[in-house]
């Protein structure tokens, strides 16, 4: 197996058993030294990536730390400010977007442009407000021109997003938007086929749905963002 393929298998078990751990499931050994040693294995045999590897008990704070002022790819070029991204660290809902827009850009915040105020209204239909979801991007850094984030600029974010997601240890994840399924699920598949069914990111429950900018040129297919997120709002127990 190479190094890379290697890497990623480890960071699945390490997140599996830690996922275990936390909900208390029984039947493995999923203790604190088990993990340990797990957490521990490619010490010494795979080089552990700058940005990747086992995320466990890493706050949000340590992972922005770590971030720095990114100058990992060409995007912090173009950008004013890093847009980390925002909202509750034990939210039980993580939506994740594309990439910065210009407002983003300006503000440092994720989804406060005109697509973001559309996401509110998704978020107030859920029942719920910003303060108790988390919201971030593949990227961290608006692409010139509002353009798709380029591959190499996904592979240089996308271990600080993995270790997000496994600090939050969110019930579900909502991708919103091509980008974000297809990156999250290492797929070609189109959203439309992705959307609506629960998939898997790590042990956690991840639903793809339609991005709100694409919500705002094609206003009809709102009604399947609104099916879906009846099924994230029924596996998170809120009531219709
Ligand atoms: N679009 C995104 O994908 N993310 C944002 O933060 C804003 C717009």
């Amino acid at each position: 197996m190479k190094n890379h393929a290697l890497e990623q298998a480890l960071e699945e078990v390490r997140h599996t058993l830690d996922y275990w751990r936390r909900q208390e499931i029984t039947g493995f050994d999923c203790s604190a030294e088990a993990v340990k040693t797990v957490m521990d294995w490619p010490a010494g045999t795979v080089r552990k990536k700058e940005g990747s590897g086992p995320a466990a008990e890493e706050s949000l704070e340590e992972i922005r730390a770590d971030l720095g002022d990114c100058r990992r790819c060409r995007l912090h070029r173009g950008r004013s400010r890093i847009v980390f991204g925002e909202g509750n660290p034990r939210a039980g809902l993580v939506f994740v977007g594309e990439g910065p827009g210009y407002e983003e850009d300006r503000s440092g915040r994720p989804f406060v442009g005109p697509a973001g105020r559309l996401l509110d209204k998704i978020i107030a239909a859920m029942k719920l407000d910003r303060s108790r979801v988390y919201i971030c991007n593949i990227v961290k850094c608006r692409p010139p021109a509002n353009r798709a984030p380029a591959q190499d600029e996904i592979d240089a974010c996308l271990p600080f997003l993995k270790r997000q997601l496994a600090a939050i240890s969110p019930e579900v994840i909502c991708t919103l938007g091509s980008v974000a399924a297809r990156t999250l699920l290492q797929t070609r598949s189109p959203i439309s086929v992705l959307r609506g069914r629960f998939h898997q990111w790590m042990g956690i429950k991840l639903m793809p749905t339609f991005h709100p900018a694409y919500l705002l040129r094609n206003p009809e297919r709102k009604r399947e963002v609104w099916e879906d997120v009846k099924k994230i709002m029924a596996f998170l127990k809120i009531p219709l």
